[in-house]
């Protein structure tokens, strides 16, 4: 078997660690039982270019368990988990092709390998496999059905893609369903981006100036966390309604030339590019903490940073200072790669809980249904959406209300008023 891996001496710790967050991750275990009796991805052959974690660990399992075969490559260089790389190939006999670490080259070659096998679906987080088959695969479009994707980064590169008329095949938007964005780009990315940038710079959140560019679901949840820390949030944004939400929701609010002269952490999540640059690491105070959790490293001009630094060094692990001519210094972590997986270890599995069952249930659709798709971005469909909710209320114990026959027939109904 192909694999690619850091070392497969990592394999025991992996699969315990493995172990532990499939514990948190009931709905995914159900979908898992259910696959291993019906076989929906019987014979499927599926590539998946996702952050190789516990948690996607637990999806490779049941995708397996559904009869699928499995080629896995990571979705950024740096989010490898090696130990879990190295637990699903020797455990699980899935070729991974992920090492923490790997150079631009080196994940590429990796995006290559895990399409070897000629894959009739694909599940991207970021969309590099799709960029990657329309750029320079296009011989694999004759065998591929349909895709999946994550995040809202490869959400909006796919529909660009299918608005110019150049996409090739059906996608279907899992980070667009309520149970995946409205949890895990909100809790999720709140929790683990705070746990990267504590865990990178042992620094105190109390009291502290915590700038968050970008107020989508993402950054509302960073907000939050950082709010419940005692930080004083600043939120950046270029949209007048978000602007304005954050305002209502408590946030200070200010253009990022009047933030950065303030911050003492910067964390953007903005999905766009050049958030921050030169004309704001001049204004940053000195020992100001710059890091991103959005999907690409392209939120912070490090370029712009190298250029203007006389002098940079590696501080701790996933901490870089940079020396600027008048004696200030700034710190970028993880390379300004998500810090919330570069510094620690992604999204809670409670929340990839739903993210993965939806990953599962909509490649199950795409074998059921991918003869009437056509070469556009889908949503998820509404009944696996409320399915997913269900049973994660169900495996937490939480019992809902239930519309009375006369609700029902009032709820469907105009005539009547006060
Ligand atoms: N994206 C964010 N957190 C993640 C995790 N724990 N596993 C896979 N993808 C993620």
């Amino acid at each position: 078997m192909e694999f690619d891996i850091r070392d497969a001496a990592l394999a025991e710790k992996g699969k315990l660690r493995i172990e532990w967050a499939a514990r948190s991750m009931p709905v995914l275990r159900s979908i898992g039982e259910r696959f291993a009796r019906e076989k929906p991805l019987v014979g499927v052959r599926l590539a998946a270019c996702l952050h190789v974690t516990t948690e996607t660990a637990a999806l490779v399992q049941t995708l397996k368990a559904g009869g699928a075969e499995v080629r896995v490559c990571a979705s950024n260089p740096l989010s490898t988990q090696d130990d879990v790389a190295a637990s699903l190939v020797v455990h699980d006999a899935v070729p991974v092709f992920a090492v923490k670490g790997e150079d631009k080259d080196t994940y590429y070659r990796h995006i290559h390998a895990a399409l070897a096998h000629r894959p009739q679906i694909t599940m991207d987080d970021g969309a590099d496999l799709v960029s990657t088959i329309h750029a320079e695969r296009k011989e694999l479009l004759a065998d591929i059905i349909g895709g999946t994707e994550e995040t809202t980064t490869g959400v909006i590169r796919l529909k660009s893609m299918a608005a110019k008329g150049v996409l090739k095949y059906p996608i279907v938007a899992v980070n667009d369903a309520d149970t995946k964005h409205l949890f895990d780009n909100r809790y999720g990315t709140g929790q683990s981006t705070v746990d990267g940038i504590i865990r990178a710079t042992n620094r105190l959140i109390a009291g502290s100036s915590f700038v968050v560019s970008g107020y989508g679901w993402c950054g509302r949840g960073v907000a939050m966390r950082a709010a419940g820390m005692g930080a004083k949030v600043i939120i950046t944004e270029v949209d007048p309604l978000r602007a304005l939400e954050a305002v209502m929701d408590g946030y200070q609010v200010m253009s990022m030339a009047e933030a950065a002269k303030v911050g003492d952490f910067f964390c953007t999540l903005t999905g766009d590019i050049h958030v921050l640059r030169k004309e704001h690491f001049q204004k940053m105070k000195d020992g100001a903490i710059v890091c991103n959790s959005g999907h690409f490293n392209v939120e912070i001009d490090l370029d712009a940073l190298v250029r203007m630094a006389v002098g940079r060094r590696p501080i701790r692990d996933f901490v870089e200072e940079f020396q600027l001519s008048d004696g200030r210094r700034i710190y970028v972590l993880g390379e300004g790669r998500l810090v919330n997986l570069a510094a620690a270890e992604g999204h809670p599995s409670s929340v990839m809980d739903m993210s993965f069952a939806n990953q599962s249930l909509c490649s199950e659709f795409i074998v059921k249904n991918h003869r009437s798709l056509g070469r556009q971005v889908y949503r998820v469909p509404v009944d696996i959406d409320k399915e997913i909710a269900r049973l994660k209320l169900a495996a937490m114990g939480v019992r809902i209300d239930r519309l009375t026959a006369e609700q029902k027939k009032y709820l469907s109904s105009w005539e009547m008023g006060t």
